[in-house]
């Protein structure tokens, strides 16, 4: 059972204020994970049980002042289960964490893009929670499938403002002893605008609206699907990636490794990781992510592709991730530095990174078979491998960032094995440049 200690754990490195930085325009204050344009848009709230240290209630996050401000008092756990369909995760959590996305803090820079994001953004932050989650000996997982309206209505959010975009149970009871469905009244609070005006993007609302659950049947529905694995046979040399020795493996906490994380905004072109520091991180964050959608356990949607720089036991060159292997399939040898540069928006990053990690994955097949919750679940699933490529980066003292991308270009430059797919998400891995001091 989670107490108060451990909810205010999770959420600080989660979605807590960890740096502050002075600029141009005024303060910059960074959050524990990484987020599109540091705009963080994703708002956590908790709804609970009476834990030790809090009564029940539904409570939002203000990281500000690391508070939970209380929106509605009494349990509503019973609704939030309803909601899923009665997902036994969440019907035996004590507590579960609904993570929202608020449009305008994105979109007023990123438009209707932002839609994206929310995946991107809400990712890289679920990989610090389950990882802190874990370090704190408390089951959690990514549920995606949940009636929208009922846990919008909860929240009483404005749902052409925030919407709901999933939860995460925490903790496990041993009984699932749940509470009376309570109605969620509406609550009417007074909200500080965010801007003199907004402009709404209808395109985002409407992908909102078409990847929305309407009903208990149809979350029932939706979970129950499985993966389909489709694995060709490898038409390129191989190389094994092997994690090292639990000796060699990083000893600090997951909160050293958060509070150390942060972008990296200049890599050294002239360095190079080893083979073991990519095959550890290629472990921890392919590992499988515990999420409903994801089935069998272990599945992914994304596959990853790699343009390696400079990797001591690797050859430069185009590469595939062979995830049942565990193997790197070369693609195409090379030194791709130019192309890296153009496929990352002409920017410096990946073309002086290590390596470049892309995110591909059959868009038309996913949409298919998962319909268009599939969409949201494809982006959230890349944010949060690529979360955790940051921690495992970090935790080995190297940097890494998040990076956008013209995405024609990155399928064409890994066809034809990439034919057919759409790219999702890029990361960058290398070793941050030292200033010298002035
Ligand atoms: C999905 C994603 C895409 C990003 N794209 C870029 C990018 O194209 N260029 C860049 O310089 N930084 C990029 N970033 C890094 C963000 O600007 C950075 O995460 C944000 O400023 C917060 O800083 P921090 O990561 O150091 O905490 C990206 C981050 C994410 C999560």
């Amino acid at each position: 059972m989670p107490d108060l200690h451990d909810l205010a754990r999770i959420l600080y490195f989660s979605a807590g204020i960890t740096k502050q930085r002075a600029h141009p325009g005024g303060e910059i204050y960074f959050r524990a994970a990484a987020c599109t344009g540091a705009l963080y848009e994703i708002e956590l709230y908790v709804v609970t049980g009476d834990l030790a240290g809090l009564d029940a209630g539904v409570y939002h996050f203000n990281p500000a002042d690391l508070s939970l401000r209380l929106l509605r008092k009494g349990d509503f756990c019973r609704n939030l289960a309803q909601a899923t369909a009665m997902e036994p995760a969440v019907a035996h959590a004590p507590a579960m964490i609904i993570c929202t996305g608020t449009y305008w803090r994105n979109a007023w820079k990123y438009q209707a893009r932002t839609y994206r994001h929310f995946g991107w953004d809400n990712g890289t932050l679920l990989a610090n929670m389950l990882a802190v989650s874990a370090a704190s000996g408390l089951p959690a997982e990514i549920v995606l499938g949940f009636v929208d309206g009922e846990v919008n209505r909860l929240l009483d959010l404005d749902t052409r403002c925030e919407v709901s975009l999933c939860l995460v149970p925490i903790g496990r009871k041993s009984e699932s002893s749940l509470p009376a469905l309570r109605e969620a009244l509406v609550l009417g609070l007074e909200t500080i605008p965010l801007s003199e005006c907004e402009v709404e993007y209808p395109a985002m609302l409407e992908m909102h609206d078409a990847s929305s659950l309407e009903s208990e049947e149809e979350v029932a529905q939706w979970r129950g699907k499985q993966q389909v694995f489709l694995s060709s046979a490898p038409a390129g040399e191989e190389v094994q990636l092997e994690r090292p020795p639990e000796e060699e493996q990083p000893m600090d906490t997951i909160e050293q490794v958060i509070l150390r994380r942060g972008s990296t905004r200049t890599f050294d072109e002239t360095a190079s990781i080893t083979l073991a520091q990519l095959s550890t991180i290629f472990d921890y964050a392919t590992r499988g992510l515990p999420a409903d959608f994801l089935k069998p356990p272990g599945a992914q949607f994304n596959d990853l592709y790699l343009i390696v720089h400079s990797v001591q036991g690797l050859k430069p060159g185009a590469y595939f991730f062979r995830r049942e292997q565990n193997t790197l399939e070369l693609l195409k040898a090379g030194e791709f530095r130019a192309e890296a540069h153009h496929l990352g928006l002409e920017q410096e990053l990946p073309a002086d990174a290590c390596v470049d990690i892309f995110f591909l994955a059959d868009l038309k097949r996913l949409l298919e078979q998962y319909g268009n919750r599939g969409y949201r679940a494809v982006q959230l699933e890349a944010g949060a491998i690529g979360g955790r490529i940051y921690l495992a980066a970090y935790a080995q003292h190297l940097g890494a960032t998040g990076l956008t991308f013209f995405d024609d270009d990155v399928i064409n430059f890994f066809s034809p094995h990439a034919r057919d797919k759409s790219a999702i998400f890029l990361l960058a891995i290398g070793k941050p440049l030292k200033r010298k001091p002035q």
